[in-house]
């Protein structure tokens, strides 16, 4: 049994937790919350979990991975203590605020011998590879991928709050929210973008709340949409020179249909992963049991991809992270 240690408490991280039992390969073992009292509530349906409310006692506790679910601006400096101390790190989506951090944590798990993994939970789904498999021998002509959703902390911004999700200090934003599964899925599936190009709608905190972007593939371009503010019941479309594969989604796929140019209709063979963060939780119990580097650094490439490609568009917005000036 893989001993988990998990930082921030809030409903993503009892999900990993279910989703990490599931796969029978790890144990939760530890936690970190700023307030003893929440990692009390946090462990209340678990038996013998140590709690923390300081960070350099969290990491000598003896645990084989980290995962961390903490407001994105701060996963960079709680991996490299992780990473430090001698555990394995999961760290959500999005790893890092820019490519810089995550080369640093890169070079600092291949020094230490240890592993390092995104939580980018959809390219791990089994639909992702199906995918992946049935576009091999297809010539793709362009691509159309949404992912829009009415945040629950849209209530709060209105109120004139500033939610961490929405906050440059906490490198927050719908591209590095939601987008991010956007530009998972196109990278995985047609490699990373000679350029990439995003229009958005930007706060007043300097992050976006919703965006059209453009992934330029030179043969073809892939569009990309998503926000916060409001809800999209779209499909994704990948468009090839045989037919055109209807997604119900990118972040997850649940159904696939593929219309050729007759209209005649296939519908895909789609696994419904048994929990959302089940395929990933279990993939990377996979890796650490065996200590697969090559793999974990496979995935990295992905990682890295996804981090410069989100830059560059950020850039082209006009996005500046608190922590870009670090
Ligand atoms: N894979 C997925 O499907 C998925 C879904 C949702 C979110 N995520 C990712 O998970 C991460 C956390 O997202 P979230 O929405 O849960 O974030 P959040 O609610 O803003 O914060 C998560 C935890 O971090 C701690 N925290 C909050 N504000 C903090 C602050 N100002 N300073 C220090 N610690 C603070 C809190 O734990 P304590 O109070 O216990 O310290 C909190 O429970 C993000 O990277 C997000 O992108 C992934």
């Amino acid at each position: 049994m893989l001993k988990l240690g998990v930082i921030g408490t809030s409903w993503i991280a009892r999900s990993f937790i279910d989703a990490a039992h599931l796969t029978e390969k790890f144990k939760f073992s530890a936690v970190y919350s700023r307030r003893l009292e929440s990692a009390a509530r946090f462990s209340a349906d678990f038996e013998e979990i140590e709690q923390f409310d300081q960070l350099e006692q969290f990491f000598e506790a003896h645990l084989d991975v980290i995962y961390i679910a903490s407001p994105n601006a701060l996963h960079f400096e709680q991996a490299k203590g992780a990473l430090l101390a001698g555990h394995h790190v999961i760290v959500e989506k999005p790893a890092f605020s820019n490519p810089s951090e995550l080369l640093e944590i890169m070079k600092l798990a291949e020094e230490k011998d240890l592993l390092f993994f995104e939580g980018a939970r959809n390219i791990h789904e089994t639909a992702f590879t199906t995918i992946k498999d049935f576009l091999a021998d297809k010539t793709v002509k362009g691509a159309d991928f949404t992912y829009s959703k009415y945040s629950s902390k849209m209530p709060a911004l209105l109120q004139g709050e500033l939610p961490n999700k929405f906050n440059a200090k906490f490198s927050g934003g719908l591209l590095a929210d939601l987008g991010v599964y956007l530009l998972y899925a196109a990278i995985f599936w047609f490699g990373k973008p000679q350029k990439a190009t995003y229009d958005a709608v930007i706060l007043p905190s300097g992050v976006d709340l919703s965006g059209v972007g453009v992934l330029d593939y030179s043969e073809f371009k892939v569009a990309i949409k998503c926000a916060g503010n409001v809800n999209s019941y779209l499909p994704s479309e990948i468009y090839t020179e045989d037919g055109t594969l209807i997604l119900d989604g990118v972040n997850a796929i649940t159904s696939a249909t593929f219309v050729n140019l007759a209209g005649e209709k296939t519908r895909l063979d789609i696994t419904a992963p048994k929990h959302s963060l089940y395929d990933e939780a279990n993939e990377f119990a996979k890796l650490l049991e065996s200590h697969d580097t090559t793999t974990a650094k496979h995935l990295q490439s992905y990682a890295k991809a996804v981090a410069e490609t989100s830059y560059e568009m950020r850039q082209s917005a006009g996005i500046v992270f608190t922590a870009d000036h670090q």
